[in-house]
């Protein structure tokens, strides 16, 4: 049995027609443009920015925000490429499935578990924390026993639940609530970019990029793995501080490479993945950069609040209704994240189950919806656990650790799978290849060596988790190794 079996494009593209298994084609590039947007702007940009231009890079923070959209956007070059050559369900894992074979793909597969399921749960404990302030402002608590922090965060189960709920019911359904939501989250970004224009003082921007200055010493487990390995001494601001507000903003374009999940739902996903996953790209990266540059030129950096920064801006100039405005804002826009992860993640397993890496049971498509029901109600009740028991801030470097392996991993396959199959029909292909993929590959790894020693431990024991699983039930129950061996008469006549 090979662990390098690989499984061609045109096998991966036939099976997506097998009833049982059978996605609906309904969205246009439009749809797959707001679905990126939608789950791209999120915790990242409402509470990340503030910390990162506070500790790391003060005003320059607008150019952490170039930097870690340039290391996406060469990823995003990769995932369009792949998912204009090969429009099926599964995203990166089914890239890889036709590149890097069998084993890979289950990694891969498996990594982008790990960013799907705790991103969501990541996501929800945000939510919950602003639901929980936003009801408050409006005069109704939640009690201590069970709000965000506590023993059981309610909020975030019962949001959760809800969009597990919506989900299940059909992708169009989710999408239509996506678009108000997208719609009312895009108003707060740009409402934030414009009213706060006229609070700006240029007097905050300098220094632009304040001097370097020694960073708080971090030892033992929560070091960065390359402090550890190198011995370098921590430092803040500076040039290195734009690098590591880089790395911290990542989380704030976690997303796009989701878009790709959907491929099988697209109605011309050679033409629309393309145009959905670069396009959401740009629009957040403007809207970051505008952002960033407004929030500190409203508040000098060292007096930004980590926590809220949005809000805090405009209650620092004298509108507190803004903030509560603001605060409403983000209580429908991480929403929408929240939903487009947990889709992500039932996509994903879907085409591992229909790969028969995960018992095949698992991803029917029920007819009447048109979506894979049953999977969809096990990754919900998962991530409503995760999300309600964890504690808060544990999880978000886990998520930056999943997706940047997935990241370095497909763009490495992008050169593997042209030189395999260079007569494949490519809609949209990356330029300078094999130099962009590679730089794109090094540059995320070089990002997951920022992380921290702790998150490296927890990625290795999920890791080998997943080899576990691989090693006793895929190997020998994929639909590659059946069909190579055990019963060839059988599936031959059923795919
Ligand atoms: N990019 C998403 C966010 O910032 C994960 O919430």
């Amino acid at each position: 049995m090979s662990v390098m079996r690989t499984k061609s494009i045109e096998q991966s593209i036939k099976e997506t027609d097998d009833p049982e298994f059978q996605l609906k084609k309904k969205l246009s590039a439009l749809d797959l443009t707001v679905f990126g947007i939608g789950v791209i702007i999120g915790a990242g940009i409402f509470t990340l920015t503030g910390r990162a231009a506070a500790q790391y890079a003060g005003p320059s923070i607008a150019l952490s925000f170039v930097l870690a959209a340039i290391c996406c956007g060469l990823a995003a070059l990769c995932y369009a490429e792949f998912a204009s050559t090969v429009p099926v369900s599964g995203s990166a894992y089914t890239f890889s499935y036709a590149s890097l074979g069998e084993l890979v793909a289950w990694i891969i597969g498996w990594d982008l578990l790990l960013e799907l399921m705790l991103g969501a749960s990541v996501v929800a404990q945000g939510w919950s924390q602003y639901a929980t302030l936003f009801l408050e402002k409006i005069g109704f608590t939640i009690p201590e026993s069970v709000a965000p922090g506590s023993a059981f965060d309610l909020p975030a189960f019962v949001l959760v639940a809800a969009l597990t709920a919506l989900i299940a019911i059909g992708i169009k359904e989710s999408l239509r609530v996506n678009l108000v939501l997208v719609g009312v989250k895009l108003f707060i970004v740009l409402f934030v970019i414009i009213a706060g224009l006229s609070f700006i003082n240029t007097d905050n921007y300098r220094p632009f990029i304040p001097p370097a200055a020694a960073g708080e010493a971090t030892e033992g487990l929560a070091a960065p793995l390359i402090q550890v390995l190198f011995g370098l001494e921590p430092t803040t601001f500076g040039i290195l501080g734009i690098v590591s507000g880089a790395s911290i903003v990542f989380f704030a374009y976690i997303g796009f490479d989701v878009v790709a999940t959907t491929a099988e739902e697209a109605r011309n996903p050679q033409r629309d993945l393309p145009i959905g996953i670069i396009a959401s790209l740009i629009i957040c990266t403007v809207l970051y950069v505008a952002t960033t540059l407004v929030i500190t030129g409203m508040v000098k950096y060292d007096k930004i609040d980590p926590e809220a920064a949005l809000a805090s801006a405009f209650e620092s100039v004298g509108k507190p209704g803004y903030a509560t405005l603001i605060a409403a804002g983000a209580v429908a826009g991480l929403m929408t994240v929240v939903m487009t992860l947990i889709i992500g993640a039932t996509r994903v397993t879907f085409a591992m189950s229909r790969d028969w890496l995960l018992p095949r049971q698992l991803g029917r498509v029920n007819p009447k919806t048109g979506t894979p029901v049953r999977l969809t109600l096990i990754i919900g009740t998962l991530v409503a656990l995760i999300a309600s028991l964890t504690p808060i801030g544990k999880l978000e470097e886990m998520v930056n650790i999943g997706t940047l392996s997935a990241f370095a991993l497909v763009s490495l396959a992008v050169p593997v799978l042209r030189k395999r199959r260079p007569d494949l029909k490519r809609a949209f292909t990356v330029p300078f290849s094999p130099v962009l993929p590679v730089l794109a590959a090094l540059i995320s790894v070089y990002l997951m060596l920022n992380l921290s020693v702790e998150t490296w431990l927890r990625f290795l024991i999920w890791m080998a988790l997943g080899f576990v699983i691989y090693f006793t039930y895929g190997i020998r129950n994929s639909r590659l190794a059946r069909r190579g061996s055990q019963e060839p008469a059988q599936e031959s006549s059923r795919t």
